[in-house]
């Protein structure tokens, strides 16, 4: 039986995991791989109270992880810089690294990916996007052969987790707090509700199935940030759920990569996938459209995934993964036909009928439209469903309307 001795670097919410899971589950491994899973050392640079590791050797460099007698590293220190020259060190000394760490791979995928294939070392990172669900080796083994159209789907947890409180009634900073009292969003919960966090895993996938470079050229990233309770009702009214979406496709031989709330029509397999469930819909030229979901982040969960990548290097000779085209040509945001739902606020009693002869003059076709007068309250909203149009005759009208005594603002919605 193929033994596998393993180093880990951090010490907190994943590693731990790692750890129990695979105490937990060695004798399942041994017994369906054939494969001893042994933990060597921990890098870890205070102990973490939640977690007692028994007889396993604790660094507290994490660079000495490196010296000691592995067959692989896992990096679970997240971040980028020191994370990349950690896995840098590792290349140099022939090491192979499994991570779960997506921000260093969309910042430096590139040039780890080189010199992992420079070392001949493997580098692995499953659990970098959807945790363990498979998602990484699905689209580089599992549809190898296939030509791949589009991906799209949710690939951030604690977003969806928010938009699913608040269909319950909660307000966006109450669904927020929930989030984060029950471990499902961070104390700063910038990466995961301006879209940065889901921005980085689409980008992963946008390299593996499209060759797009990483770190990638810029493209639109939005989170859920400005979403309210009132954007989730008029959502409703029209058979939409919100979400926040990413989505990679390659039409007429050039790229889009976007990462932004948008409306899913409520009949999409999408839009069922509620809390922190992950989702993608995949569309192969072979196959045509898969789907999968699964829990995006977690302790457990994202080990799972870590664990696959370990397993996989007992039976794999080289897996870094394929460079990044150079010669990728891109689509812009701005050429796209999308249908928009427009909502405006107001107390001008007049907004309606001044939105509608803007909406008019700039020939913006309606598919449907309504009005929410609020109480007693001088407020109007008013709320319009576009058929498919350009952004860029979308921005057109919103440069019309700023002129109005009003607020608004758009959210695309998805074919
Ligand atoms: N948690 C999830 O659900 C999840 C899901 C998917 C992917 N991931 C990824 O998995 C990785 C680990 O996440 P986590 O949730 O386990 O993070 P975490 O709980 O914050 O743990 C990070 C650990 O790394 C240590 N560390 C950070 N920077 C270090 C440095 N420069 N030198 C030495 N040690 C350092 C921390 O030590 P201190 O305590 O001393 O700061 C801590 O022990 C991240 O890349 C994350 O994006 C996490």
């Amino acid at each position: 039986m193929k033994k596998i001795k393993i180093g880990i670097c951090g010490w907190g919410t994943v590693a731990t995991a790692l750890h129990s899971s695979i105490i937990k589950n060695k004798n399942q491994i041994k017994r369906t791989h054939q494969v001893d899973l042994e933990i060597v050392a921990i890098g870890a640079r205070r102990d973490n109270p939640k977690y007692n590791p028994g007889e396993t050797k604790i660094l507290r460099d994490i660079f000495d992880v490196l010296d000691e007698d592995i067959d692989v590293l896992v990096e679970l220190i997240g971040g980028t810089d020191d994370a990349k020259i950690l896995i840098s060190s590792a290349f140099k000394k022939k090491i192979p690294v499994v991570t779960a760490n997506k921000a260093v791979i969309y910042e430096y995928g590139d040039i780890l990916f080189k010199e992992a294939s420079n070392n001949d070392v493997n580098f692995l990172f499953e659990a970098s996007v959807c945790a363990g669900t498979p998602t990484i080796n699905l689209l580089k083994n599992g549809l190898a052969g296939n030509k791949f159209q589009s991906i799209k789907g949710m690939l951030n947890g604690t977003s969806n987790f928010i938009i699913s409180q608040m269909e319950a009634g909660m307000s966006f900073e109450d669904s927020l707090s929930f989030a984060q009292e029950n471990g499902y969003a961070e104390t700063d919960p910038t990466f995961d509700i301006e879209g940065i966090d889901a921005a980085h895993k689409i980008s992963i996938l946008s390299n593996i199935i499209f060759g797009s470079p990483l770190p990638p050229n810029e493209f639109l990233i939005e989170g859920i940030s400005n979403i309210t309770k009132e954007d989730i009702y008029i959502a409703e009214k029209l058979d939409f759920t919100v979400k926040h979406i990413s989505s990679a496709d390659i039409n007429d031989g050039k790229l889009l990569i976007r990462s932004n709330p948008a409306l899913v029509r409520k009949s999409d397999y999408l839009s069922s996938l509620k809390n922190v469930r992950n989702g993608l819909v995949i569309d192969t030229d072979l196959i045509g459209k898969i789907h999968i979901s699964g829990s995006g982040a977690g302790g457990e969960a994202t080990a799972a995934g870590v664990i696959s990548d370990i397993v996989r290097l007992a039976s794999e000779s080289t897996n870094y993964n394929a460079s990044s085209k150079e010669n990728l040509k891109y689509r812009q945001i701005l050429d796209e036909l999308f249908s928009f739902l427009i909502i405006v606020n107001s107390s001008s009693e007049k907004i309606n009928s001044d939105v509608i002869d803007r909406l008019t003059e700039n020939s913006i076709p309606i598919r449907n439209s309504g009005l929410i007068n609020h109480g007693n309250k001088s407020d109007i909203t008013c709320f319009y469903e576009t058929e498919e149009i350009a952004s860029i005759d979308l921005q057109e009208f919103l440069n019309d309307i700023s002129n109005l005594s009003c607020n608004f603002k758009t959210l695309r919605i998805e074919k």
